[in-house]
Parts: structure tokens; sequence; C-alpha cells
């Protein structure tokens, strides 16, 4: 796909590796709709980078239908979405507390998988009018998982779940996609410097520096972002996940 001639939303664009994503998007030439909860930082960020903000909950149906709407009349159409609103908890299933909390648990799914799929579903009933380019392509979806989907660490049970659920339904939703020229691709990230990693300690974030193979630093969020518009272009990618961790497996 043209990057120019892109209007992508990117959920979860307020902060970290989605308002990376959106920063390099605008600066390439495509047009950006931010939808986050947080409706502060995402219209400070949508004013300082030139880009259309919609406060959405992507957990919700409603909500999110009323923001693809928005996103419709700031850019005139949708042809590409990047999914990065998530949350992420560390509870053990079973830890001093008692039993892992079902609600943190139910929640996790409801916002990375469920609310992740909320946005496809709907994007995809928009992108499926759009015009299709010489190749047959009308969208591109980019996802992102984490790869706590394939090697999960203590404490995270339900957002593992999560992830891996993002991973599996890839290649049925790129199938399901394929005959209106959409592609899904997905990013399953290492650790990288945002808001959701600057709550732990520095000497923390040392040491999970330390276990990256190479190169021994945590991602920079604008790495993130060059590999969700590359995936964008890309027409012959698709159903495919790419780790981007620097070669870290975690113990
Ligand atoms: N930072 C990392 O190291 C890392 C590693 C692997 C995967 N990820 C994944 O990357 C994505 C982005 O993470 P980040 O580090 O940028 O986090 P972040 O906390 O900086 O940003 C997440 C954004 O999602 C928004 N959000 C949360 N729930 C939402 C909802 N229900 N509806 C709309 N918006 C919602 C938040 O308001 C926030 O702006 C997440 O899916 C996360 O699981 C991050």
């Amino acid at each position: 796909m043209d990057i120019t001639k892109t209007a992508a939303i990117v959920t979860g664009g307020a902060s970290g590796l989605g308002a990376a994503t959106a920063r390099e998007l605008v600066a390439a030439g495509a047009k950006v709709t931010l939808f986050d909860r947080d409706r502060a930082a995402g219209e400070a960020l949508a004013a300082e980078i030139g880009a259309g903000f919609a406060e959405v909950d992507v957990t919700d149906e409603a909500s999110v239908k009323a923001g693809i709407a928005t996103a419709v009349g700031h850019m005139g159409g949708v042809n590409a979405l990047v999914n990065c609103a998530g949350i992420a908890y560390a509870i053990k299933t079973l830890g001093k507390d008692g039993a892992h909390p079902l609600d943190t648990y139910r929640r996790t799914i409801d916002v990375n998988l469920v609310g992740t799929f909320n946005c496809i579903r709907l994007v995809s009933e928009v992108m499926a009018d759009n015009e299709a380019d010489p190749d047959g392509e009308r969208g591109a979806i980019v996802n992102t998982a984490s790869i706590a989907a394939f090697d999960g660490q203590k404490g995270q049970a339900a957002y593992t779940a999560s992830k891996a659920g993002v991973v599996g339904m890839a290649l049925p939703i790129a199938r399901d996609l394929a005959s209106l020229g959409i592609r899904v691709n997905t990013i399953a990230p290492g650790i990288f410097l945002t808001p959701m990693l600057m709550t732990l300690s520095e000497e923390a974030r040392a040491g999970l520096a330390a276990d990256v193979t190479f190169p021994k630093r945590l991602g920079r969020p604008e790495e993130f972002g060059r590999l969700a518009r590359f995936m964008i272009e890309a027409g012959y990618l698709n159903a495919e996940v790419v780790r981007l961790d620097g070669a870290l497996r975690m113990r």
C-alpha cells in the first residue's frame, strides 16, 4: 500500500507503541486517527502531529462504531488499522494474596483479545467498500501481540493467553478477509521503553535489557512504528507474525 494514500486508525494511539506508530505514519505522509480511552493524551498528540482523535473503548461495539465514523469524517475513509490498545497485569495463578482474581483475567482478555477483534471486524466492514488497488488490496491490518504469547513468564497467565489469542486468530482472519483484499499481520514485541514499562524501577529495566541477546537494550517505540509502517506497505506480507525483540527469549 502506498503510504501517502494510507488512512490509518491507530488504537492505543495516545501512548507508547501506538503513539510512535502514529508519528511514523504521519511523517511518511499518511492520514491517521488515534483511538484511545485517554482523551487528554490523545487530543494533545493529535494536535501535535496533525492527526484526528476519537475517545474509544476498544471493547465496546458502539464506541468503536462511533470512532470509525469520526475517523471516516476526518480522513475521508479508512484503509489501515493498527491495533495497539492493551493492558498488562502481573498476577500469579495462585499468589500470596490467593487465587488470581477472575475479573482481572477477564478484563485482560477483553481489552487485548476481544478489543483487537472488535476493531478488526468493524473496521473491515468499512474497508470492504474501498476501491481495490491494482493488486486487489483494500486494506491492511497490523495487530500487536507480545513475545509473551510464546514464552510467557510468571504472573503472565492472563496476558499470555490474550496475546496467544491475537497470534492464533491472525491466520483465520487473514483467510476470512482475503477475498476482500485485506491483509493481517502481527508484531510480537519484546520489551520496549513505553509508559507501560516505566512503572518498573530503573534496576528492573536494566535487568530486562541485560537478557536481550543483541542489541543489549530495550526496544525503542519508533522501531515498532517503522515495522508497523512496513507491514502496511508490504503488499505480499500476510498472516505473518514478526518478533521484534533483539532475539530475547524470556525465561
Ligand atoms: N511496552 C512493551 O514492552 C510491550 C511489549 C509487548 C507488547 N506490548 C503491547 O503493545 C501494546 C502497546 O503497549 P504500550 O507499551 O505502548 O502501552 P501504553 O500503556 O503506553 O499504551 C497503551 C494505550 O492503550 C490505551 N488503552 C488501554 N485500554 C484501552 C481500551 N479499552 N480502549 C482504548 N484504548 C485503551 C491506553 O490508554 C494507552 O494509551 C499493548 O498491546 C501491549 O500489550 C508492549
